[in-house]
C-alpha cells in the first residue's frame, strides 16, 4: 500500500475508530481518525485523504451532512459509511449522496478488510493513481449497450434495469461499463458503482459457471468461516474475487447471507450449505463434477 493513500476513519464511537485503525494499520494502510463529524471537517482542511470511512449517526455533524460537504469540497475521495442494518432509506439517502459502498455494524475485521480493499482500488482507478490496463469489448456488444441505454435514459429509475441488462450483455460490470452506463444516464461512477455493491445479483467480476458465494458476517465469522475459506483458495486454486482456469467455479464473500442459525453459510448458485467447514469442502466441490 502506497503510503500517500490516506484513510480517514470517522466515528464518535473510539472503540469503531481505534480497532478500525488497528486492523487497518496491520495490512499496511496509512489510517488517522476523527471523533465527530467537525473533527472530520477540521483534519480534511488541513490535509488530503483518499478515502473516507464515516459512521452515519454522530452528534452536531452527522455522516450524511459531512458527505454532502465533501461532495462540494474534497470531490475526489471516495466514501464509505459505517452503518448498522442498511434499511431501503438508508441504502437510498446514501446512493443520494453518492457513497461508494458500506460496512455493516458489527463488522469483522474480514469484512473492512474486504470493503476497504475494493473502495481503494475505486479510488484509485477513479484518480488514476493506478490505472488498470483497459479490457476490450466486442464492438458489438457495445453497441447494444448503447441501444439499452438510449431506450431507457429518459425513464425515471432506469439504473437498475439498464445494469441489469449491461450484465447479462457483458457477463459482468467491470469499471469501463459502469462509467459507460454513469454517462449515458448522466449518473456519477460513484452513484453507479455504489448501486452495484449493495445489490449482491451485480457482480463486478467475471463468473464460472458455479459461483461460490461464502459469508463473512459476524455469525459465521466466529464460527471460524477463514478456514473453510482458506481451503476453498487452496482446491480451487484461486483468490476470493476470481474464476478457476476451467471457468467451472468463481469465489467471492458477502456480508451476510441472511441464514445466521447455519453458520458457516456458503451457498453455490442457488444451492444453501451450512455449518461448513474445511473437511467439508472438497465433497462439495466434488458433488459439481
Ligand atoms: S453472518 Fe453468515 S449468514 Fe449471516
Amino acid at each position: 500500500m502506497a503510503d500517500d493513500f490516506r484513510i480517514l476513519v470517522v466515528d464518535d464511537e473510539a472503540v469503531i475508530t481505534r480497532s478500525c485503525q488497528r486492523i487497518l494499520q496491520a495490512e499496511g494502510y496509512n489510517v488517522e481518525t476523527a471523533s465527530s463529524g467537525k473533527d472530520a471537517v477540521l483534519k480534511m482542511e488541513q490535509a488530503g485523504y483518499n478515502l473516507v470511512l464515516t459512521d452515519l449517526k454522530m452528534p452536531e455533524m452527522d455522516g450524511i451532512t459531512l458527505i454532502k460537504w465533501m461532495k462540494n469540497n474534497r470531490p475526489d475521495a471516495g466514501v464509505v459509511i459505517i452503518t448498522g442494518y442498511p434499511s431501503q432509506e438508508t441504502i437510498k439517502d446514501a446512493l443520494d449522496v453518492g457513497i461508494i459502498d458500506y460496512v455493516p455494524k458489527p463488522f469483522t475485521p474480514a469484512v473492512l478488510l474486504d470493503v476497504t480493499g475494493r473502495a481503494v482500488e475505486w479510488v484509485k482507478g477513479k484518480t488514476g493513481v493506478e490505472e488498470k490496463p483497459k479490457e476490450e469489448f466486442p464492438p458489438s456488444m457495445i453497441s447494444e449497450l448503447d441501444r439499452v441505454i438510449e431506450q431507457y435514459k429518459t425513464k425515471p429509475g432506469s439504473s437498475i434495469p439498464v445494469l441489469q441488462r449491461a450484465q447479462e450483455i457483458v457477463g459482468y460490470l467491470p469499471p469501463q461499463i459502469m462509467k459507460r452506463v454513469a454517462r449515458g444516464l448522466n449518473l456519477s461512477p460513484a452513484e453507479v458503482h455504489s448501486i452495484v455493491s449493495f445489490y449482491s445479483f451485480f457482480t463486478m467480476k467475471p463468473r464460472g459457471d458455479h459461483n461460490i458465494r461464502i459469508c463473512l458476517g459476524t455469525a459465521c465469522y466466529v464460527k471460524r468461516v477463514e478456514e473453510s475459506i482458506n481451503k476453498l483458495k487452496a482446491e480451487l486454486k484461486i483468490d476470493v474475487g476470481d474464476v478457476t482456469e476451467d471457468k467451472k467455479f468463481s469465489l467471492e464473500t458477502v456480508r451476510c447471507l441472511g441464514a445466521c442459525g447455519l453458520a458457516p453459510v456458503m451457498v453455490i448458485d442457488d444451492k444453501t450449505y451450512g455449518a461448513v467447514s474445511p473437511k467439508k469442502i472438497k465433497d462439495i466441490l466434488g458433488s459439481y463434477s
